[in-house]
């Protein structure tokens, strides 16, 4: 019986997010966390180190949560009974190698959203059962949704949900600035054009059987105002320099696995 549940090896912003929704959801209390960072500064009244060899030897799962050059530097023994890591580029079976896990590694990729919440988060299918994967999945069901999916498709899940956020932030802003130069102050643009975001992804959510491109047409009247908008957006190929933008993502987190 270890001493703590969980450890995490960093703790910066999605540990802390991650503790927080589980903190919030009650999965597990503060007694049964650990942390170690590179300062060993109070977290929050969580236990808190900075020898990551002390949490990874008294924790049963833990979770890999500082950046991949950096793991790459520390060294430590570990005998917990699962690792967990969210270490963007780095796969599974070079943490389990370089640990002496015996293949006992779940990789999962979640996004900043989480730190409110509404994160997606992706967890890769793996041979450990489910004991392991079910309260992989509680834990990362406590910041937001969670999917399963082969490990070898984490690049597209990077170029997705990973990088997705900025995507997505970047149109919002492009709308907001749309706002304003047709006539809008800032922040009533601001807030017209974040509820019409929100509103727009939930009405995609509530029709789950309405392809995305009818609902478009719907809001497209022969001769009205939304159409205009459209063309102009066709005719400067938005969608190609989308899916253009995502594959340029997802080489690139190729590149890096591979540089590893
Ligand atoms: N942010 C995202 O959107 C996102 C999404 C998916 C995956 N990830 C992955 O999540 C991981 C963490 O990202 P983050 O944004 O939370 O990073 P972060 O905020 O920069 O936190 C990094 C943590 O690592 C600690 N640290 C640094 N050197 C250490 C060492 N030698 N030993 C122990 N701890 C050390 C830092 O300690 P101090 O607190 O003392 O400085 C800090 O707590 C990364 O691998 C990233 O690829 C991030």
């Amino acid at each position: 019986m270890k001493k703590y549940k969980l450890g995490f090896i960093g703790y910066g912003n999605m540990s802390k997010a991650i503790v927080g929704g589980i903190l919030k959801s009650g999965i597990l209390d503060k007694s049964q966390i650990a942390v170690s960072r590179l300062s060993d500064t109070a977290a929050d009244g969580i236990f808190c180190t900075n020898d990551n060899g002390y949490v990874a030897e008294n924790s049963e799962y833990l979770v890999l949560a500082v950046k991949p050059q950096i793991f790459k530097q520390i060294e430590f023994s570990c005998s917990a009974d699962c690792v967990i890591s969210i270490m963007a580029g780095v796969d599974s079976k070079s943490i389990s190698d370089k640990l002496g896990m015996d293949g006992r590694v779940i990789r999962v990729m979640p996004n900043t959203p989480s730190q409110i919440g509404k994160g997606a988060t992706a967890i890769a299918n793996n041979a450990l059962g489910d004991r392991y994967n079910d309260f992989c999945k509680r834990i990362f069901e406590s910041v937001g949704e969670v999917c399963f999916i082969d490990e070898d498709k984490f690049d597209a899940v990077t170029c997705v949900s990973g990088s997705g956020p900025a995507y997505a932030y970047y149109f919002v802003k492009a709308m907001i600035d749309g706002g304003v130069a047709n006539g809008l102050d800032k922040a009533t643009s601001k807030a017209l054009t974040l509820d019409t975001v929100i509103g727009a992804c939930e009405m995609i959510k509530a029709n789950p059987d309405i392809p995305v491109g009818q609902l478009i047409s719907n809001v497209c009247s022969k001769g009205g105002t939304t159409i205009e908008a459209i063309n102009v957006l066709e005719e400067n190929q938005l969608d190609k320099t989308v899916i253009d933008a995502m594959t340029a993502c997802r080489k690139r987190s190729e590149e890096l696995r591979q540089s590893k």
